[in-house]
């Protein structure tokens, strides 16, 4: 059966690549995007991959009179909230914008979904993150949650527990949170991509943009970790792989049928890959040479985190099957046709 999911942040990375993974399932989709940092043309890309059209509502979800409107206008059968602020740093400088803009359209959300009739599965899109330096690799949904390193991440972990404590009581929205490791690549079509704005904080958006010659160089970000090259470990996931997880859970949910539903899962690879290593990776799909050079180490970064995944595959029947280097072509071609 057909069903409508609302996807909140449905223009961005994750986002849009979620939407083409549902309309490729035949679920109509509403994407709701206040396009702060995303853009328009992302839209058509969604259309191009997939073949179909989501609907789409460009409004910010902070607002409660327009979130309420949104749930009287269309029958939503489930929610997956991507929209958020994702930057580290820009968090720490401000901690107030982070707070309201990843928070309250959450509240606002829920608020709206207990009030509907039916079942409205919700899934979170949580981070890596609340783990901060684990004591344990690799990474298992048991280790203890620390405290945040920044505001950005304790933003998720409020919003897990919010997410939490809505679901115990109400139960017409039952939950998962999904705890994403390092998302890159692109569609395989390359209609969609990543597409920040400005300088990329990322790592693989900035691999590419130096390969289009669009950088001068690559900073690595620190050579003396504790680590077989002395850079960080990261867990590569494709973000299509990741997309797929999100349909996984929704039906999950839908399955299982338990009010009150609620559990978190990781999303990864389980395979650990230093920042060197991902640049050799690239050098060798794309045939390119990277220019790049050691840098000082980033203030915040985790020496290593990489997922245990058994938990997804068991419970939701999902695990990451692509490659890091079908990830990294995949980018790298994304990236060559936006320079056309
Ligand atoms: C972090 C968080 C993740 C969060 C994401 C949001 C952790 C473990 N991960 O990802 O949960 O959702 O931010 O943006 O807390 N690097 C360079 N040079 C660059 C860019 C990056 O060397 O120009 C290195 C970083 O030091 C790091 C790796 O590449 O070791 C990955 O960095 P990045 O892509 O920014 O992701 P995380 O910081 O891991």
């Amino acid at each position: 059966i057909s069903i409508m999911i609302l996807v909140t942040g449905g223009l961005g990375f994750i986002g849009a690549h979620t939407v083409v993974a549902l309309l490729d399932k035949n679920h109509k989709v509403l994407i709701v995007d206040d396009l702060s940092n995303s853009s328009i043309s992302v839209l058509a890309g969604i259309v191009s991959a997939s073949g179909k059209s989501p609907v789409f509502e460009q409004f910010d979800l902070k607002n409660m009179q327009k979130t309420e409107q949104l749930f009287r206008d269309y029958t939503i059968d489930g929610i997956i909230h991507f929209a958020a602020y994702k930057a580290v740093g820009e968090s720490t400088e401000k901690p107030l914008d982070y707070y309201e803009n990843n928070i309250t359209p959450l509240i606002n959300l829920l608020l709206c979904a207990k009030e509907q009739p039916g079942q409205i599965p919700f899934i979170f899109s949580s981070s890596c993150t609340v783990y901060g330096e684990a004591n344990t690799l690799p990474i298992s949904e048991n280790e203890p949650i620390k405290m945040a390193m920044s505001p950005y991440g304790n933003t998720k972990q409020i919003g897990e527990e919010i997410v939490r404590d809505a679901t115990n009581v109400y139960a017409n929205i039952p939950s998962i949170s999904l705890r994403y490791f390092n998302p890159i690549g692109a569609h395989s079509s390359a209609k969609i991509g990543e597409l920040p704005l400005g300088v990329p904080q990322n790592l693989v958006p900035f691999i590419t943009q130096t390969a289009a010659g669009i950088r001068e160089s690559l900073t690595v970000f620190g050579n003396d970790y504790p680590t077989h090259d002395g850079t960080c470990i990261r867990d590569y996931i494709h973000v299509e792989d990741l997309a797929q997880a999100h349909i996984a859970a929704l039906e999950f949910i839908q399955q299982s049928n338990q009010p009150h539903f609620y559990d978190v899962f990781n999303l990864g690879t389980g395979k650990g890959q230093s920042v060197l290593d991902i640049i050799h990776a690239f050098e060798r799909v794309s045939g390119q040479s990277l220019p790049y050079v050691i840098g000082k180490r980033r203030k915040g970064d985790v020496v290593a985190a990489y997922a245990e995944t058994t938990k997804a595959e068991k419970m939701l029947d999902w695990k990451a099957t692509r490659t890091i280097d079908e990830a990294l072509y995949s980018a790298w071609k994304w990236e060559q046709q936006l320079k056309r």
